[in-house]
């Protein structure tokens, strides 16, 4: 089964052919980045616009680098939420156009589920339960996927951010050292040359359950450069990585741990970071863990990723109706605590 999957949630283009969830055919994300930096972040009126303009391009790159045509499809998937509205509404409205016009089912799918399954591109046979850690721009999620019995798995939360998203962090620290959007690979970059032991920033909610919190390290690491302008700016996002990953990574391993989890799997712009990839890797081969990691380039947003998790959707669900809306807060189908 062939998917022409859409993603236009924030400020990226993108649009993918993938075989069977699994197999990918075609990735194309056109990224916006420079129209934003200026800004220090996402304008969403001219993310929109920009939608607009490369949607088409972006989907017939992504057919012909997959030699594929109309034809050859089963179905037009798009991220429905969560995310801006207007960038939503552009990916919404062309797929559902293309699946109407091809005759073919139009699939709605939620933005974390495709971080979530961005990991079955790269190794299709997770073993189940998994720990799972998505961490993106919005969004700082654990959660245990288990096996319903059925076949399908389900999504249980464990914890979440309590304020600031981990790459919000990473963005806002970023743009008060002048360093540039998106926050998180510049970040990244300069910390290769710094000490991640030269200022130990706090590390929030440590040992507190599996809630999140960074906006305390932020604020830390501001105060922090204000009082210390002589502290070399690579020594100073050195540690605010490793403040981040630290509590990342010990929330991931402790989940594990007490979930009786198989495997670690880790998903969205956050899980790019090489120190955290390299962090959930040494955990889970110490403790004898499969580690589902996926490439680089599928954690950041993308099509591929849609198209993956539109597959088990429509496995799961079935077509989605073409009346159903963009919704900016759409929320992952969780099994509440408890059950
Ligand atoms: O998943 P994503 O592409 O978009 C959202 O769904 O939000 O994630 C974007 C976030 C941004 O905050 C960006 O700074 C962060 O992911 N990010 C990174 C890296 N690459 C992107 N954070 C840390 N290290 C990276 N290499
Ligand atoms: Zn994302």
């Amino acid at each position: 089964m062939k998917v022409l999957s859409i993603e236009t949630s924030c400020d990226e283009t993108a649009a993918a052919v993938v075989e069977d969830g699994r197999r990918l055919l075609s990735s194309v994300v056109s990224s916006q980045a420079c129209l934003h930096g200026a800004f220090g972040g996402v304008v969403p009126e001219v993310a929109s616009r920009a939608h607009l303009e490369l949607i088409g391009p972006a989907v017939q790159e992504a057919m012909a680098r997959a030699g594929v045509e109309p034809a050859n499809l089963d179905a037009v998937a798009a991220t429905i939420g969560p995310g801006l509205i207007g960038s939503l509404l552009v990916g919404v409205s062309a797929a559902k156009a293309y699946a109407w016009s091809w005759r073919l089912p139009f699939v709605g799918v939620n933005h974390m589920e495709g971080h979530l399954h961005a990991a079955f591109l790269q190794d299709p046979a997770l073993c189940l339960p998994a720990a799972v850690l998505l961490v993106s721009g919005g969004h700082t999620m654990l959660i245990c996927m288990r096996d319903k019995g059925d076949g399908a798995p389900e999504y249980f939360l464990l914890g979440q951010t309590i304020d600031d998203a981990a790459g919000e962090a990473f963005d806002k620290v970023a743009r008060f050292l002048g360093l540039g959007y998106p926050g998180g690979p510049v970040i990244e970059r300069e910390a290769f040359g710094g000490d991640p032991c030269a200022v130990a920033f706090p590390r929030g909610l440590a040992g507190a359950g599996y809630d999140f919190s960074f906006s305390g390290l932020k604020t830390s690491v501001i105060r922090y450069v204000r009082s210390h302008p002589e502290v070399p700016v690579a020594d100073v996002v050195a540690s605010f990585q490793e403040a981040v990953v630290d509590v990342l990574a010990a929330k991931t391993r402790k989940a594990a741990g007490e979930m009786g989890a198989k495997a670690v799997c880790i998903g969205g712009g956050v899980a790019a970071n090489f120190s955290l990839r390299a962090r959930i890797e040494k955990i889970c081969s110490e403790d004898g863990l499969q580690a589902l990691i996926p490439d680089r380039a599928m954690c950041t947003d993308n099509a591929a990723m849609i198209g993956a998790a539109a597959w088990y959707r429509l496995k799961v669900d079935g077509p989605t109706p073409l009346d159903v809306g963009a919704d900016p807060n759409l929320a992952l189908p969780l099994v509440q605590r408890g059950a």
